[in-house]
Order: C-alpha cells, then structure tokens, then sequence
C-alpha cells in the first residue's frame, strides 16, 4: 500500500502546457499535487486547482503555505467550474489540465472503498458525500444494476453479475468491497494471470458513483470558454470510456463546421475549428514509464490549442 500518487506522464504534461512566466494554470484535478507543484516549478507562473475530495483539499492547503503568492485550491466538481470563476472572478487561463480519475491515496485507502484488493466499506465516492457503491447495489432494481454494469464496466456478463448481486442481497446486504468481489469472482471464476474479474464492475460503479462521464463533459465544456487564445488544453485519460468523450470533443472542434449554420440573423458566419490538435494519436506512457509505475499503463495524454475567440466570447 503507497502514501503517495506517482503523476503519471509528468514530463509529456509539461511540455505540453508550454509553461512560462507570468501565465495562469488551471489544474482541475490535484489530487496528490504533483502536477501543480511541477508547473510551479517550471517558470514563476500561477496556479489554480481543483479536487472534490476533501483529503486532496487538505494537501492543497500544505502548498498554498509552500506557495502563497502563486498557488490556491479550491474544492468542488468540474460542474462547479463556472460557478467558481464568476464567484472568484476568474480570468481566462493560459492552460488548463484535467488527469482524470481517481489518485493512488485513493484507491490505496481501504476505508475509502474503491479497491477490491483491500477489505474496506463499499463506499468509492471522491467527495465522500452523495449515493455510495453500497446503496446501489442494495437498493436498485436489478435491471438497473445490469444496466450500470454493462455501460460504464462495458461487462458483457452484468446480467448475470447483477442477478447474482439481488439474489445474495436478500440473505445479506453488502456491506465491504471484499464481500461484493468474492461474490463475482464465485460466479465468474478467476482465470490465472487474467484480470481480477470484479474489475469492470468496480469500474463501473465507481463512474456511476461520481457521475465521472458527465463530469468530464462539464470540464471540457469550461475549458472551451475559459483558455485564452493559444492556450493548451491537455487531459489524461485511464479508460476507452473517458478517452472517447475527450476524443469526440476533440474531434467536434478541431473540423471545419460542415452543414446548416445555427448563427442568428445578421452574425458573421464562421466555420473556423476552435482548437489545433497537436498530437492527434495522443501521447502513451514509455515502457520505462509503465515498469516503474504500472498504473500508467492505460493512460493517454491529449493536447490541443485554442485558436482564436469566438463570438461567444465578446
Ligand atoms: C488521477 S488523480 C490526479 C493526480 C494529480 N495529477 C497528481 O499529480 O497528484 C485525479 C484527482 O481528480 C479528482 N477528481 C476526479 N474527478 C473530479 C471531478 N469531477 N471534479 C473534481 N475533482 C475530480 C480526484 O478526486 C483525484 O484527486
């Protein structure tokens, strides 16, 4: 078990913000830091961060006494980032990055319960507020839990899973990680050397627990209207699911808009893409990177430009 995140692609991030003195970063998703006190050390710029999590805001304090002139933390949600940068009279950004997911504090904490690899409360909320993993698989409909299994786990045997989970509970609702992951792995079997196969369900209610998808939505659609112009935009991404969001986002507005306009009568018609796309495969982790730290192993680095303003932002 750690007492620290290794930032995963750390050296891939920083150039890829094209850091300099003087300029104003956002990073959303703090978590151990790592991130923000690499950019504070690259030039004498300025950084803002966001966690949901409580224990990250903590560590966050820490470095605002480390940094006082140059580095705040704020708690709240991607969905809250509009409502902070008019509270807190925000400026635009001259980059902004999100590593999504969840830190290694996190799933290295029993208690917090993300981890079937640990015997701890079947909880997995970020913000330790809101629906926990244990009141879903108690009390939703099976159905409904086939459902969060097979989308957000992409599990081809969540009908199955979810029968097995409704059926036990009646016995005994589920109270520990260890007690939901026995259970797929009686049903399913374990294959050795194969992934755990509690994996993709423990994903899955974990995406659905945070509302992740939608989450990710919200932090890109700010980071659309607050990068100044040549801003970078540079996300990391640990599953298909989160990568394809960030992928169909990128992909929207790096093209030319092709078909009706939704302009207003008397606007100017433009068809320019908002954003460059400057490695459009994405970056992965080197061999060395995922030898040291295995956790990298799924990750993808994406990073694009803002290009010009647009009318929305007159
Ligand atoms: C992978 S960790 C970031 C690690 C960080 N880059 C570092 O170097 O230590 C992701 C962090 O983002 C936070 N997070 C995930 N989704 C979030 C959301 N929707 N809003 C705010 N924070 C979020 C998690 O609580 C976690 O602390």
């Amino acid at each position: 078990m750690s007492n620290s995140h290794i930032p995963v692609l750390l050296s891939e991030m920083l150039n890829a913000l094209n850091i300099r003195d003087q300029a104003t970063y956002l990073d959303a998703t703090f978590g151990g830091g790592g991130y923000s006190e690499a950019i504070l050390k690259s030039a004498d710029c300025q950084v803002f961060a966001l966690d949901r999590d409580p224990e990250a805001i903590a560590r966050g304090k820490l470095l605002e006494q480390k940094y006082p002139h140059r580095f705040r933390i704020f708690e709240g949600c991607f969905s809250d980032l509009f409502q902070l940068a008019a509270t807190n009279f925000w400026e635009k950004f001259d980059g902004i990055v999100f590593d999504f997911g969840v830190s290694s504090f996190q799933i290295d904490q029993p208690e917090r319960g993300f981890s079937f690899r640990f015997e701890g409360p079947l909880d997995m909320r970020m913000s330790s507020s809101g629906l926990s993993a244990a009141e879903v698989v108690n009390t939703f409909e099976e159905e409904d839990i086939a459902n969060i299994i097979y989308r957000y786990g992409e599990e081809r045997k969540s009908r199955r899973i979810a029968n097995a989970i409704v059926r036990r509970r009646l016995e005994k609702p589920f109270t520990t990680t260890a007690d939901l992951a026995s259970l797929i792995e009686k049903i399913l079997g374990r294959k050795f050397g194969a992934q755990h196969p509690a994996t993709l369900t423990f994903q899955a209610l974990r995406i659905f627990v945070n509302n992740e998808l939608i989450e990710v939505e919200s932090g890109l659609s700010f980071a659309e209207l607050y990068l100044k112009p040549k801003g970078r935009l540079v996300t990391v991404t640990f599953h298909s699911l989160e990568d394809r969001i960030v992928k169909t986002f990128v992909r929207a507005r790096t093209s030319r808009v092709k078909g009706q306009s939704r302009l207003l009568p008397g606007e100017m018609a433009t068809n320019q893409p908002l954003f460059k796309d400057l490695f459009p495969k994405g970056i992965a982790p080197s061999d060395g990177e995922i030898e040291a730290n295995p956790r990298s192993r799924s990750s993808r680095l994406r990073v694009v430009e803002r290009l010009y303003v647009s009318e929305v932002e007159s």
